[in-house]
């Protein structure tokens, strides 16, 4: 099938970079991006490309070019499902909030429902494509809700994980590692992957377009999510130990990496990753190992999810530790709310636990984001649901500029790694805190002995 028309459900983080890229790069291919959610579709049509909902490096410039061209966001699913060859389902696939797998598998009821919705429209045959994350075999529930349909139209799932990372997504989606399609070992089933190859090979290299059978493309992805944070984890876990031996988690890593076997890559310690997806997808792949009465294996990567709460709890104890076993009413700066650097997400953000910890403690938080609004951190910290909304808002002063956030306060902590916070006059920010003037730098991004020669009472992770 020569495809010259996508639709994509769900406009998030994934759908909306992903399909603007595919726009881009095939001017030939009309690509229509839905969602349900009409504020986030409107603000993707905000005149001003620069207002779109996601913040990325790279992306306003690209749907400024492919939007009205060939890229359309819509709140018109039927319309959309109807008219495309290709159907990508790029709905969220959060961790379950109630019944059985509460707390650890992926809630797959919006998988179902654009499954549903596809069967329900569909007039012609479709390619249907996976790119949510999702649990091994999946494909196996949404091929059977659309085979029943009794209509006769004929579908063909795919499954093609997105590896993308925040902050990188369109450089990483302009020059993939690799592309990875799963589909039926099938006829039709190859004949469905080549569409989608085809799609892709408008820009990435054939010899980077990995096809397998669909399970192994499924549970791929969680495997390597799996792998990536349990370096975070297993570097975390040392950086503690570093701490006590008087070693430097950097010089550890500095000297691990450089072993060709394990790489310089994801070796940075830190107050612990964050992110919508690294804990909910080994969270599924416990639940999954579980079900499958695999103990061993389910503890073993649990245990990645463990340290790395541990590593959160353990910064904010040290804050109060080193703040003489109180912060009751001290003003404690947060440099950084968004999970990483470059993006205005903040789903699982560290910052969220460390300022509820120290909220506990009845701290008062200052913070500055350069990406990430008052509202968006009020209600993180609201999600949580261990305090009323209004304490919360007693609790967190937002500034829009560090200076103005750290005056008059007792501690910094680093939550984020934003490269501004390096260039900063921190001498200017001593001046106007309380002495001793600390900094807890939980990305250990700003350089220590600068800082102690400024009179500045300095602590990394690791060191
Ligand atoms: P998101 O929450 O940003 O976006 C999902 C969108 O889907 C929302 O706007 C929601 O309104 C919409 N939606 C839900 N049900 C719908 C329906 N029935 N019809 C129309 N729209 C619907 O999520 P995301 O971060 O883009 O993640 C999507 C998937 O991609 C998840 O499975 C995630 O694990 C995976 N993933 C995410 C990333 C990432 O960096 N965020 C990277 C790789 C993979
Ligand atoms: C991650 C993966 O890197 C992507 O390949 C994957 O597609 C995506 O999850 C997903 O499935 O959602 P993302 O979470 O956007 O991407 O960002 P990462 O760069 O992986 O960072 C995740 C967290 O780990 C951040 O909080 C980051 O600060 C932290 N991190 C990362 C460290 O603490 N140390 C490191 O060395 C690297």
């Amino acid at each position: 099938m020569k495809i010259t028309k996508i639709c994509c459900i769900g406009a998030g983080y994934v759908g909306g970079p992903t399909m603007a890229v595919i726009a881009q790069k095939c001017p030939h291919i009309q690509v229509t991006v839905v969602d349900l959610n009409e504020q986030r579709i409107a603000d993707w049509n905000d005149p001003n490309p620069e207002n779109i909902p996601i913040y990325e490096p790279g992306l306003s410039e690209i749907v400024a070019e492919a939007r009205g061209r060939n890229l359309f966001f819509s709140t018109d699913v039927d319309k959309a499902i109807d008219e495309a060859q290709m159907i990508f389902i790029s709905v969220n696939t959060p961790t379950k909030t109630y019944g059985k797998g509460k707390g650890m598998a992926a809630d797959l009821k919006y998988i179902e429902l654009c499954a549903r919705q596809i069967a329900r429209v569909a007039k012609q045959n479709k390619i249907v494509v996976e790119k949510s994350t999702l649990p091994v075999r999946t494909a196996e529930a949404i091929k059977s809700i659309l085979d029943n349909t009794g209509n006769g139209v004929q579908f063909q799932i795919l499954s093609n994980p997105e590896f993308l990372a925040e902050g990188t997504a369109v450089t990483d989606l302009l020059n993939p590692d690799r592309i990875l399609i799963g589909g039926d070992t099938t006829q039709e089933g190859e004949e469905a992957i080549n569409s989608l190859v085809e799609v892709y090979s408008n820009w990435v290299r054939r010899d980077q377009i990995l096809t397998t059978n669909v399970w192994s493309s499924e549970l791929s992805k969680l495997t390597a999510n799996a792998f990536l944070a349990q370096r975070i984890s297993s570097i975390n876990a040392m950086s503690e130990l570093c701490e006590k031996t008087g070693a430097d988690v950097n010089e550890v890593a500095k000297a691990i990496g450089m072993d060709s076997r394990i790489g310089p890559k994801f070796l940075r310690a830190s107050v612990g990753f964050g992110g919508s997806c690294f804990q909910k997808d080994i969270l599924n792949l416990v639940y999954i190992a579980k079900s499958y009465g695999l103990n061993e294996v389910a503890d073993y990567w649990e245990q990645v999810i463990i340290m790395n709460d541990h590593q959160k709890r353990r910064f904010s104890s040290k804050i109060v530790q080193t703040l003489y076993n109180t912060v009751a009413d001290k003003k404690i700066t947060f440099l950084g709310w968004a999970f990483k650097k470059d993006t205005n997400d903040t789903r699982e953000s560290a910052a969220i636990y460390v300022a509820d910890d120290l909220i506990n403690e009845q701290a008062k938080i200052s913070v500055f984001d350069p990406k990430v609004s008052k509202n968006k951190m009020l209600s993180d910290l609201d999600y949580l649901e261990t305090r009323s909304s209004e304490d919360n808002r007693d609790a967190i002063s937002v500034f829009d500029n560090a200076y103005d956030a750290c005056k008059g306060a007792h501690a910094i902590a680093i939550l984020t790694e934003w490269d501004e916070f390096t260039t900063y006059d921190w001498k200017k920010i001593y001046d106007s805190m309380h002495k001793p003037a600390f900094i807890f730098d939980g990305r250990n991004i700003l350089n220590a002995k600068q800082l102690e020669s400024i009179g500045f009472v300095y602590r990394g992770i690791g060191s």
